[in-house]
């Protein structure tokens, strides 16, 4: 194989929405994704179903289903990560604390939990006050878990915006302006990123 080999493709892991068959947050997750697709990445999404598939983290037992592994892997081996909650009580759901706190399985890797990469998030919820408390606080947990947060947040009120057409699609202009944005971000970051143990 010559020197000049092809550049992978950046792969962006999206996980969140609910159980809800048309659940909103799943939808704005799907739609940053489309985006960063269209800029070239390679995309897969663990939505509401593939989340309640993971047992309650235990750190006491080491054995992993497969669906545990499946999110373990995947997050190790992606660019950029797109997390999306409802706003429930006014911080994100557990159903997406648990895929989160199930990511544990990365602290002693080279490259610990989300280091040197975009994560981009969206909520949903069906006031202004858990749009921002729920945005908040998941942008505490990606610091926590050394990630960059996007300078996008995508929040949506549910009640108030709709920002969807009866078949599902962002039909919402300024929600589709803020989806792009955050994709534009995540996928420039991704795109820059130094490997750590390149770094100084
Ligand atoms: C258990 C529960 C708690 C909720 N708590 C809040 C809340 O504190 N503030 C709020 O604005 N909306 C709250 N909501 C409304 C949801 O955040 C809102 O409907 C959201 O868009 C649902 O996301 P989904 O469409 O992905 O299921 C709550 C809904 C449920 C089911």
């Amino acid at each position: 194989m010559s020197g000049l080999s092809m550049a992978r493709a950046k792969r962006i892991v999206g996980l969140g929405g609910t159980f809800r068959q048309a659940s909103s947050s799943e939808r704005i997750v799907r739609a940053v994704l489309a985006d960063c697709a269209a800029l070239g990445a390679q995309t897969i999404m663990f939505d509401g179903p593939a989340l309640a598939r993971l047992p309650h983290f235990n750190p006491e037992n080491p054995t992993r289903t497969d669906a545990e592994s499946a999110l373990v892997e995947a997050v190790r081996d992606c660019d950029g990560i797109v997390i999306g909650s409802p706003g429930y009580h006014g911080g994100y759901s557990g159903l997406v604390k648990n895929a989160v706190d199930l990511l544990e399985d990365l602290r002693a890797d080279a490259r610990v939990y989300f280091d040197g990469r975009p994560v981009g998030l969206v909520v949903t919820a069906a006031g202004w006050q858990a749009c921002g408390t729920t945005l908040s606080a998941m942008r505490d947990v990606v610091h926590a878990m050394r990630g960059w947060p996007t300078p996008v947040g995508v929040a949506v009120n549910s009640v108030e915006q709709r920002p969807f057409g009866p078949d599902g699609a962002l039909t919402d202009d300024g929600v589709a302006r803020a989806v792009r944005a955050q994709a534009q971000q995540i996928m420039a970051f991704a795109m820059a990123a130094v490997p750590a143990e390149n770094v100084a």
